[in-house]
């Protein structure tokens, strides 16, 4: 039997607000515009979920696929730093791979699908950064949007159905943009690129945004089925997501 885990996101904060992390079993996107978060979260829980956690878990090893070469191993070095962990056997448990454009962004997660399936029960966390530029090049005319929510609607999908199968917690990030620099409406918020279809595939929702100067972000539970549309605050810090 599948047990569903939580991976923690390096707050306290953050995974309070999340119901004690991200999920197994399900979706996680963090949306919100440059600089919020979405990236540094995800270094960070490349490191988390190596670490035993809550109820039994005791690790696993992580399958990051890097759209926009934001990919840092000198950030994971900082990060295994602040949580006493090997640097070396830390990136050595990930396995990383860089999409070039929205089909090889597809088809690197039939790879996918098949690597967890070949070492059963080791992969427990899948990270796509981010799920929608290459979608964005690929389909840029007004012409091509039924044809990018449809693949985009597909490639959502495989990886409900990756995390379901192999019982990993996926997280994807999402940038939103918006005309003015800094502030988001709410408005803006309930508009991230990618529409309805990822609103419907991803299980939660995270909408980062900026709090003042400095490196202090909010986090809100955005439209989740079972989670109360609350905020947390975070840092980010050379180590990682703190509180
Ligand atoms: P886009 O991909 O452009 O949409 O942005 P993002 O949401 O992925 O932002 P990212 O996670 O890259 O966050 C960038 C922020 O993290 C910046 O404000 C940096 O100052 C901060 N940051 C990155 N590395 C470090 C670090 O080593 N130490 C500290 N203190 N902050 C860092
Ligand atoms: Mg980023």
């Amino acid at each position: 039997r599948k047990q569903v885990f939580r991976l923690s996101t390096g707050s306290c904060n953050l995974d309070r607000l999340l119901g004690g992390g991200i999920e197994s079993m399900s979706i996680t996107e963090a949306f919100g515009e440059f600089r919020t978060g979405k990236t540094q979260l995800s270094h960070t829980l490349c490191v988390t979920a190596q670490m035993p956690g809550a109820n039994g878990y005791l690790g696993g090893k992580v399958m990051f696929i890097d759209t926009e070469h934001t990919f840092r191993p000198d950030r994971l070095r900082a990060i295994a730093d602040r949580f006493n962990l090997d640097q070396t056997a830390v990136l050595e448990n990930i396995l990383y791979a860089r999409a070039y454009n929205s089909e090889h962004q597809f088809e690197l997660l039939e790879s996918v699908a098949v690597k967890f399936h070949e070492e059963a029960g080791i992969f427990k966390l899948l990270i796509v950064d981010s799920i929608m530029a290459l979608f964005r090049v690929d389909y840029c005319g007004r012409g091509e949007l039924a044809d990018r929510q449809q693949k985009l609607g597909q490639m959502m999908s495989k990886l409900q159905k990756i995390s379901e199968e192999f019982n990993v917690a996926v997280f994807v990030t999402n940038q939103i943009t918006s005309s003015f620099s800094g502030i988001l409406s709410e408005d803006q918020l309930s508009k991230p690129v990618g529409g309805n279809v990822l609103a419907h595939a991803s299980t939660t929702r995270l909408a980062l945004r900026k709090a003042g100067v400095g490196n202090k972000r909010i986090a809100k539970i955005y439209d989740s089925p079972d989670l109360e549309e609350s905020e947390a605050t975070f840092v980010i810090t050379t180590g990682g997501v703190d509180d």
